[in-house]
């Protein structure tokens, strides 16, 4: 039997209430196509800064970089800033482990209401750059807690981490084997630099792939189509900014915030890709045992996916897409009155079925 090795981190809020349970998911599926998921967990997140002021330990990264995948819930607390929860544990997960590629599929399930009226086929892929760009912290503070304070960030856009993020997408579009669409997203208008770079790079790739569509965008006019003509969209590729806020979109258009799964990749397999639902760890929901973990179910099945488990990382999704379609276990973000766990009891009863 295959045997993987998963590190888990819950993390904060309701990232301890789907873990688990996307855990039994997953080993429905693992133990259904005869593979096995071996966990190591990790108590970090905002309990563990409470008691030792840090997210994770000073050797966390040494202890994830031998694993095949990380598996995490959602990270952030109401008593801590964010900027510490996330520079403390999230992003330098992403940029050590070079995830470049952060893929947010977004799809409107059948069963699942838009809150759009005439949404029609949505089924697309924001690939998120997601080591640089707007998120990559160079600046700093200057005169600081005086009323002359400045503050400079800057955006750092490298021609290979533009290339490889760009070249990924166009590779997903064309073994998407779809509408073989890709749409480039920057807002090369008012940033001329980092932004042009990308366009250039872009247009560069795209001679490449002459099998594959393209289209070019500026993000507040993808921010209109994606409302207006979501399903002309197949992969859209963005920076660190645009496509977090992008996904956010695709994730509300397709019903619920509650389905939007994503995947950290470093595609090269050097260091291991981290699986996330989209969602935060939702603070005013937590403890009430009424979170969808399908976000983070169908996260799981995209790191079968990555593990290689096509068979069970398929059926997974189709164990979603069936409990959606029938309508009988959902949790109120979908107008049911279904518990987390009466969901996952359902999506594991399709996964045997
Ligand atoms: C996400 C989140 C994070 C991000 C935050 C929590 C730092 O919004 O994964 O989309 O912006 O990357
Ligand atoms: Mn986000």
């Amino acid at each position: 039997m295959k045997t993987f090795s998963v590190a888990v981190i819950p993390g904060d809020g309701v990232g301890k209430e789907v873990v688990p349970q996307a855990i039994r998911a997953l080993d429905a599926a693992a133990s259904r196509y005869g593979s096995h998921l071996h966990y190591e967990q990790f108590d970090w997140g905002a309990d563990y800064y409470f008691r030792h002021g840090r997210m994770m330990p000073e050797n966390a990264l040494e202890l994830l970089r031998g694993k095949d995948a990380i598996f995490l819930g959602a990270i952030g607390h109401p008593k801590i800033a964010d900027h510490i929860t996330l520079n403390g544990l999230l992003l330098p997960i992403r940029r050590t482990f070079d995830q470049f590629a952060n893929v947010r599929p977004a799809v409107l399930y059948k069963g699942v209401r838009s809150p759009l009226s005439n949404p029609g086929e949505i089924d697309m892929l924001v690939v998120r750059e997601n080591t640089e760009g707007e998120y990559a912290q160079v600046g700093g503070f200057v005169h600081q807690d005086h009323p002359g304070e400045v503050a400079i960030q800057t955006g750092v856009f490298t021609r290979q981490g533009v290339e490889r993020v760009v070249r990924f997408a166009f590779e997903l579009a064309r073994k998407r084997n779809r509408k073989k669409r890709l749409t480039s997203v920057t807002k090369s208008n008012a940033q001329g630099f980092g932004l042009v770079l990308w366009d250039r790079v872009f247009q560069m790739v795209a001679a490449e792939y002459p099998d594959i569509e393209t289209e070019s965008l500026l993000v507040d006019a993808a921010a209109m189509n994606f409302i207006r003509r979501p399903a002309s969209f197949d992969v859209v590729v963005a920076s660190n900014l645009f496509g977090d806020i992008l996904s956010d979109i695709s994730a509300i258009i397709a019903g619920s915030i509650g389905l939007a799964a994503s995947a950290n990749l470093d595609p090269t397999r050097r260091y291991p890709s981290m699986f996330e639902p989209v969602h935060g760890s939702a603070p005013d929901i937590a403890g009430r045992g009424i979170v969808n973990p399908m976000a983070q179910i169908l996260s799981g099945g995209m790191m079968l996916e990555h593990l290689g488990l096509e068979e069970a990382a398929a059926k997974v999704e189709r164990a979603v897409a069936a409990v959606l379609e029938e309508g009988n276990a959902l949790t109120p973000d979908l107008g049911g009155s279904g518990t987390t766990v009466e969901v996952t009891d359902a999506v594991i009863r399709a996964i045997e079925a």
